[in-house]
């Protein structure tokens, strides 16, 4: 019988594989970095092939480094980089422009446009989205009205649309199978999350011919097999979700009022809210959270761009650490009686605020500010949206859960960040024994739809805690702080106007 999952996790900025065995260990694992494209000021691209090829190596890497062949493997589970959009030519297989990555801000003025005709309160109503150029919809408009040729193309049936994980299960299946799960579907700003279907009126607003999209399914199924020569063998692919839902899955946050925040590229908290849509009255998503078992469960969503990229910024571009890992020791030196707040708004600014056009800034410099508390204003950063975006969905929606935060992603790896953490929001925060979190919910997903564990209860009952961190911090203090921090926010977005 085979006894292994693998999980392919198609991130931002790397793919990653693995193999977990029943146990839900992981066995063997592979990784690999891939170029980003920035054309333009604000534009981000990736090349869709190099997403495809890491997919694959990866797979093979951890699939030799856990000693494990095709026919040991009970399924295939993939996560990905949500609301990406990629399009390619189904004569051919081939992308016909590079996928256009989430980040990317080309399309803030169609977005204005369409504000100005007064619809976005009926897509908000339908897809629980803000009008925003982060989700896919203006994304592939662009790319039907800037490729060559491309439009005819799509009108011909020649063209088909994706998501990361639409394109890898195409590329995985020898392009037998073109689908999309639900929990990606609902980034795209196309797609009607209380039914789970594509809107036409959307597809008119965007001017996205149907034809060129992908089959809506559930995160569980049976989504065709990997061709033979691929892995040494055929293996089926049976989970599929974006990687947020897909952490929050792997957190175990099964139960309404739970909530999981993940420290990647960017920051997104997910508080589940069980089978309601919860409308956000202070400018949350609502989003699909999973669809499992035929069961639907939704989520609200708060989503920060700058996380793990101001630490990226500080290695990068002010070259004062030269390994991420070293933010939280540097931030730890810091001049306790320096307070420097750096508002991230490097691509905008995201939820609550979603101002595209916002620009970052830094306050509070003195004579004596130095790496150390630059590294603490950019880790604070975080801490202090996270604290924006949880007190939003306690307003949205008062059964969120107060009692601990879990969290996972690259920066929770830092002590020193996750004990701010816990100082600023001032809930608990719960960091898992598992920090693979994401890749752990697409394997659970995938290993579920192939019955090696039919059980959720018995999943969520194997979470366990690598650690507790409790607010130290005084109220007093905290509200300082606080207010300091809105101050610079407040500014910042006056004077992006
Ligand atoms: O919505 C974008 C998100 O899915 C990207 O996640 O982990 O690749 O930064 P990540």
């Amino acid at each position: 019988m085979s006894e292994y999952v693998l999980a392919i996790d198609q991130g931002t900025t790397s793919t990653r594989a693995i193999v977990f065995n029943r146990d839900y260990r992981n066995c063997g694992s592979g990784q690999q970095e891939f170029p980003q494209h920035f054309p333009r000021s604000g534009w981000v691209e990736h090349d869709a092939e190099d997403l495809w090829r890491t997919a694959v190596e990866t797979s093979r890497l951890a699939m030799s480094s856990a000693g494990v062949s095709a026919c040991e493997i009970a399924a295939i589970g993939i996560t990905n980089q949500r609301e990406t959009v990629v399009m390619w030519d189904r004569r051919t297989g081939r992308p016909i422009h590079k996928a256009i990555v989430w980040q990317d801000r080309r399309t803030a003025e169609h977005c204005a446009r369409i504000r100005a005709d007064g619809t976005e309160q009926d897509i908000g109503r339908k897809t629980g989205l803000l009008l925003d150029p982060y989700f896919s919809a203006t994304k592939i408009a662009w790319l039907l009205d800037n490729v060559a040729g491309a439009r005819e193309a799509a009108r011909a049936g020649h063209l088909a649309f994706g998501t990361v994980d639409s394109w890898l299960v195409y590329k995985l299946t020898g392009g037998r199978r073109h689908v999309i799960d639900v929990t990606n579907a609902s980034r795209t700003m196309l797609c009607n999350i209380e039914t789970a279907e594509w809107d036409d009126s959307l597809l008119a607003l965007f001017n996205v011919p149907k034809a060129i999209l992908p089959e809506i399914v559930g995160n569980t199924g049976d989504f065709g097999e990997t061709g033979e020569a691929l892995f040494g063998g055929r293996i089926p692919i049976r989970g599929i979700a974006g990687d947020q839902q897909a952490a929050m899955i792997g957190q175990a946050c099964f139960e309404p009022g739970m909530v999981k925040s993940t420290y990647g590229t960017g920051c997104f908290a997910l508080l589940n809210t069980g089978a309601e849509r919860v409308t956000s009255q202070h400018r949350l998503l609502t989003t699909i959270a999973y669809k499992i078992d035929g069961q639907m469960h939704y989520a609200l969503e708060g989503s920060i761009f700058i996380a793990g990229a101001a630490v990226q910024w500080l290695r990068d571009g002010l070259g004062i650490i030269d390994r991420a890992d070293r933010s939280g020791p540097l931030a730890a030196a810091a001049d306790a009686g320096q307070i420097v707040y750096l508002v991230p708004a490097f691509t905008g600014l995201g939820a609550p605020w979603w101002d595209p056009d916002a620009r970052g800034a830094l306050y509070g410099l003195t004579r004596n500010t130095g790496p150390a508390e630059l590294a603490k204003a950019a880790l604070e950063s975080v801490c202090f949206q996270t604290r924006d975006l949880l007190r939003a969905m306690r307003k949205d929606w008062p059964r969120a859960d107060e009692t601990f935060l879990r969290v996972d992603g690259g920066m929770a790896a830092s002590d020193w960040m996750m004990q701010r953490l816990a100082d600023i929001v001032g809930v608990p925060v719960d960091r898992p024994v598992v920090h693979e979190t994401t890749a752990l919910g697409a394997a659970w997903l995938a290993g579920h739809g192939a019955q090696v564990w039919p059980d959720m209860q018995g999943f969520s009952q194997s979470w366990k805690r690598d650690h507790r961190f409790v607010a130290r911090m005084d109220e007093g203090e905290r509200q300082q702080l606080v207010l300091g921090w809105r101050a610079a926010v407040r500014s910042t977005l006056d004077f992006s106007g």
